[in-house]
Order: structure tokens, then sequence, then C-alpha cells
């Protein structure tokens, strides 16, 4: 049986893709993040290591252990404001620890599959193909950029999966837009909505879904995985009110530029997903399907 090794399963992706291959896979799962314990473990069933992924020794001794066929990488510094102002951390999680990864990935000849970004784009002319020309505007999307870069020049077998605007639930995870905003409406206050950011947000399912697939498949190389409509998130937000019925006279249309955010953001974004639909039958939701899955999710 093929062993799989995840990092940052304590996270919303890690989650998402420790259910989804437990669930439709028969890999055996290792899986790791910096916590003592994996936070989504009721039964016990999982061979859990705890795992700082910046620290290189430690990875090359748990790849040691487990010997893994596939490292599949959720963990990330994911505070794209914060990027700006703590650079050497970001840059040890985003860039120095993947090549970590990468070189323990040799021990056991391990495909590494890793989840990036759209915000390696400028936001000029989206929605992107893979093999559109990046240009970050922000640290954070320079640093998943070198990430990548460090992949692509590595020569090990590597899939990098980029996404966008990811949601979902999660045990102890921090809010995304979607939880942010049914904190906001369920009790009844407003909010700002920026009307000129586009891309196609992504339910973490359908992220873990299409990682599953790279991991099942011999596929390598950049893969776009995403919602299914690239609308704003202004058109998200009014989904989102009749989804879960919420009253829209909250939501209040601003600018981005009003928000005077510490790192700049891709406005014309999205990424579009041919390429897997064609290849492995990726089937994205779009938004009114996920947050329908994430309602009944949030019910469970
Ligand atoms: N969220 C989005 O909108 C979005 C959009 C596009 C792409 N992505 C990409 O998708 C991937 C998953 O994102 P996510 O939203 O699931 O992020 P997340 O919820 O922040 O998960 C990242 C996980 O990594 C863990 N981690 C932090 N430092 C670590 C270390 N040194 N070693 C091991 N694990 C560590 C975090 O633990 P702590 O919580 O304890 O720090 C957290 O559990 C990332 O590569 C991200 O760049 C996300």
């Amino acid at each position: 049986m093929a062993k799989v090794l995840i990092t940052g399963a304590n996270g919303l992706l890690g989650q998402a893709v420790v259910t989804i291959f437990s669930r439709e896979s028969d890999f055996e799962l290792i899986p790791t993040s910096v916590e003592p314990e994996l936070f989504m473990d009721r039964n016990n069933s999982f061979n859990y290591e705890q795992l700082d992924i910046t620290v290189k020794e430690n990875v090359k001794k748990i790849v040691k252990k487990h010997n893994p066929d596939i490292i599949v990488n959720c963990a990330a510094f994911t505070d794209v404001d914060k990027s700006e102002f703590e650079r050497e951390l970001c840059w040890k999680l985003n860039v120095d620890a993947v090549k970590n990864l990468i070189i323990a990935s040799r021990i056991s000849d391990a495909k590494v599959i890793h989840i990036s970004t759209d915000y390696i784009f400028d936001g000029k002319n989206g929605p992107y193909m893979e093999d559109a020309v990046p240009n970050p505007i922000s640290f954070y999307g320079r640093s998943k950029l070198a990430g990548e870069n460090a992949l692509t020049t590595s020569g090990i077998d590597f899939v990098i999966v980029r996404t966008i605007v990811l949601y979902g639930v999660g045990i102890k995870v921090k809010p995304n837009f979607a939880t942010w905003l049914i904190n906001k409406l369920s009790a009844k206050n407003p909010v700002n909505i920026v009307t000129d950011q586009i891309g196609n947000a992504t339910i973490s399912d359908d992220l873990a879904y299409g990682i599953l697939k790279c991991a099942e498949l011999d596929v390598y190389g950049i893969y776009n995985i995403a919602g299914k409509d690239i609308i704003s998130r202004l058109e998200f937000t009014y989904n989102l009110c009749d989804v879960f019925n919420f009253d829209k006279l909250l939501i209040n249309p601003i600018l981005t530029s009003d928000l005077k955010q510490p790192a700049q953001r891709p406005l014309k974004s999205g990424l579009i997903t041919l390429k897997a639909e064609t290849e492995f039958g990726f089937k994205p939701m779009d938004s009114k399907e996920g947050l329908q899955l994430l309602k009944y999710q949030m019910e469970m």
C-alpha cells in the first residue's frame, strides 16, 4: 500500500486532505503538523507525527522513518498581510521548508505535491492558465512563487496545485472568507465587501479531491484546482446570503483601495481549471453548490 505523508494536517486544507484521502483511497496516511496532536483524530487511527517542516533534520528523520511514496505539503505561512511584516518567518515556511521537503523526498524517492496560489499573479489580466507568466505584487506572493521555483528546478517528481480563496470548515481552523461572513451576518453585523476582486473561490473538499487525483495518477507539473464560477467577492457574498438566508442589506459594497490593507491583492484574478477537468475529470462545484455543502457540514 502506498504511503502518503501530509504536512500541515491541522490546517483547513490539511484536515480536508486527511478526510478525503482516508475516505476515498487505500493510501496509508502519515499526517503531520506542528502541534502535539492531530485535531481531528477522534479514533487515534493515524500514524500522527509532530513535525515542524522548517527543521531540516526533523523532516529527514520522519521521512527516513516512514519512507513515504508521496508528500503532500499543506503547511504554509498563509497570512497575506502579516507576510509584509514577518518576512523572515514567511520565507522560512514558504520557501526554505519547501527545500527541506525536496531534500527529504530524495531519501524515499517521493513525489511532492505542493500547494500554491493565484497570488503569484498581479491580477491585471486574469483568469490565468497554468502557463501564464507570474508577477507577484505582495511578499506572500513572492514567497509562494519562490517555493514553486524551488520545486520546478529541483529535478524531483512534483505537482504544484494552484488554488484561490479557500473556504470550508475544520476543527480549530482560522476563519476564512466564507466562515468570517457567516459569523458576521448571522450576528446581524454589517460587512464591507469589495466589488473589484474577481476570482473562483474554492471549497476545501474540491481542492482535496483534486490533490487526491494528483496523488493517484501519473501526473506531474502545474495544475489549477479551483471553484467553477469566476465572480466578484460581492457576488459570492450575495450567493452566501441566498444559501444561508442572510439579509443582503447588511452588505456594504466598497473598493479594495478603501481597505488600505498592508499587502496588495490581485484584482482581476481567477484560475482556469480546464487542464485538470480534461486530464483527470476534475468537476469543481460552483459557489452556490460549495456554500450548500458548507451549510450542510456546519449543521452536522
Ligand atoms: N487560504 C487561502 O485562501 C488560500 C488561497 C490560495 C492558496 N492557499 C494555499 O493553500 C495551502 C493551505 O492553506 P490553508 O488555508 O489550509 O492554511 P492554514 O489553515 O493556515 O494551514 C496551514 C497549516 O500549516 C501549519 N504550520 C505552520 N507552521 C508550520 C510548520 N513550521 N511546520 C508544519 N506546519 C506548520 C499551520 O499551523 P498553525 O495554524 O499552528 O500555524 C496550519 O495548521 C497553503 O499552501 C496556502 O498558501 C490558500
